[in-house]
């Protein structure tokens, strides 16, 4: 019997959601694995794996990123939302809720990524154009809407902000 190779753990230590959370995760773990296997958030989908599909979007740091193109380590000391951070007090986010108003969604596989990048907009103050959300959404595949619930949804989501 060959000898066993011993992987070494690195210690991760980041806020999600706005907790402080410290796991020993494998140095080859990937971000989106890490954060639906070691800190059980499955809202964060996995399509992919490959950054096309856009369903892993989390934010880091503010922005938009496919969680699924990083490794774990590299979120060291980095603030990240997912989409179970959008719940307000309990209550959905206006965002969420206009995505139903909107029949923004059917399955719900792409919503988690829509939502987090369409949060990284609502965080901009500039009402963003049609050709803008739809130049966002490109980088997410939905294949049950036909896209315009989605559209409809953020566009309202703007004009609930007011
Ligand atoms: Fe990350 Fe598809 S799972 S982009
Ligand atoms: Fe089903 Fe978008 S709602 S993939």
């Amino acid at each position: 019997m060959g000898e066993v190779a011993q992987v070494q753990m690195s210690k991760v230590s980041l806020t999600v959601n706005g907790r402080v959370m410290e796991k020993y995760v494998e140095p080859r773990k990937l971000l989106s694995d890490f954060i639906r296997e070691d800190l059980a958030l499955t809202g964060t989908h996995v399509g992919c794996e490959h950054g096309v599909c856009g369903s892993c979007t989390v934010l880091f740091n503010g922005s938009a990123i496919r969680s699924c193109l990083m490794f774990a380590v590299q979120a060291n000391g980095s603030e990240i939302k997912t989409v179970e951070g959008l719940v307000e007090s309990g209550e959905m986010s206006t965002l969420q809720e206009a995505f139903i108003d909107s029949h923004g969604l059917q399955c719900g596989f792409c919503t988690p990524g829509i939502l987090m990048s369409a949060y990284e907009m609502l965080q901009n103050d500039t009402r963003p154009s049609r050709e803008e959300i739809k130049e966002v959404l490109s980088g997410h595949l939905c294949r049950c809407t036909g896209y315009e619930g989605i559209i409809k949804a953020i566009e309202k989501a703007f004009d609930r902000k007011k």
